[in-house]
């Protein structure tokens, strides 16, 4: 059917609904993801396809042995919480998950009666609608610019870069070697080496590179990897050296509220709020968009 006959079709159908739940239905049409399998294109297919790759290479919580403070971070939480990676398992996925018993959203809160309460969910990832967000929404551009994704952990930032947007390089700096081994045999397998590099370093020794970025992205990246100490010696880091002229940093959560938590110098947190060089982008982690 062509656009013009569809939309026809479209109208005629919400002329037939009974008006009481005209404004429900309309208000689910505005708002629902049963759309999306419509309107994906072959990038969003690919990451699809990158992500069961991962899935296929880690444990069903995407958390390595090697990760043992983030580990004993996550069971501290003052709720139960899991991780799970919200780029490998959208809501969809979840819920298949949880109908084969293989994950549940909650949990008993008296053992052996039916009292239960909801798990907290806790991701280390962005998903793909909050990278499709980033890239088409957020960013300006990114022609002839460079990106970093501090803390590169899977890579989804930079293989979202790489298809959403026209990024002239995407640099991911991670802390932990077998995350830059996955990240490695993603980009040489989806064929991005002409645009995309990872290196396995401390991105405190990468001074220069992000002297020389025009886009840091940090998700979440030291709270769950660091103690308090470490966390406070690399934002200084970053504060040092994210200085270029028109360069923008993505934080989540908010640089206020990752300082606040830390005993990070007061010079360093002003610095940090009132760079007249640099614009602070933010993106809310509970928005859902
Ligand atoms: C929450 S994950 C971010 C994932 C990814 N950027 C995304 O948005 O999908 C944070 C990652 O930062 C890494 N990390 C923590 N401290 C780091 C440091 N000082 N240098 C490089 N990577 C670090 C951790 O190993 C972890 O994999």
């Amino acid at each position: 059917m062509e656009f013009r006959s569809a939309r026809g079709a479209v109208l005629q159908l919400l002329r037939t609904v009974a008006p009481a739940d005209l404004p429900a239905l309309i208000e689910w049409m505005r708002t629902t993801r049963d759309f999306d399998e419509f309107t994906q294109d072959n990038n969003d297919i690919m990451l699809k396809n990158i992500a069961e790759d991962l899935r296929n290479c880690l444990p069903l919580d995407t958390m390595l042995s090697s990760e043992h403070l983030s580990l004993r971070k996550i069971e501290q939480q003052p709720e139960p919480t899991v991780h799970v990676d919200a780029f490998l398992y959208d809501e969809d996925f979840i819920d298949s998950l949880c109908e084969e018993g293989k994950m549940s959203r909650n949990y008993c809160m008296v053992c052996g009666s039916h009292q239960t309460a909801p798990l907290g969910f806790i991701s280390h990832s962005f998903s793909l609608v909050e990278l499709k967000f980033i890239y088409h929404h957020v960013l300006p551009d990114l022609s002839g610019k460079v990106l970093v994704d501090v803390g590169s952990r899977l890579g989804t930032v930079l293989y979202g870069g790489y298809l959403y947007s026209s990024a002239l390089q995407l640099y991911g700096v991670e802390l932990n070697g077998d995350f830059c081994q996955l990240q490695e045999m993603v980009i040489k397998k989806y064929q991005f080496t002409d645009r995309v590099k990872v290196l396995h370093a401390d991105i405190c020794t990468q001074g220069s590179l992000l002297q020389n970025a025009d886009v840091i992205i940090m998700n979440n990246v030291f709270e769950y990897f660091l103690d308090e100490a470490e966390q406070a010696r690399a934002w200084e880091c970053i504060s040092h050296n994210v200085r270029k002229q028109g360069s923008l940093l993505v934080t989540v959560p908010s640089l206020e509220d990752s300082l606040s938590r830390l005993q990070v110098p007061p010079e360093i947190v002003n610095t940090m709020l009132c760079f007249g060089n640099l614009c602070f982008l933010r993106i809310n982690p509970n928005q859902h968009f």
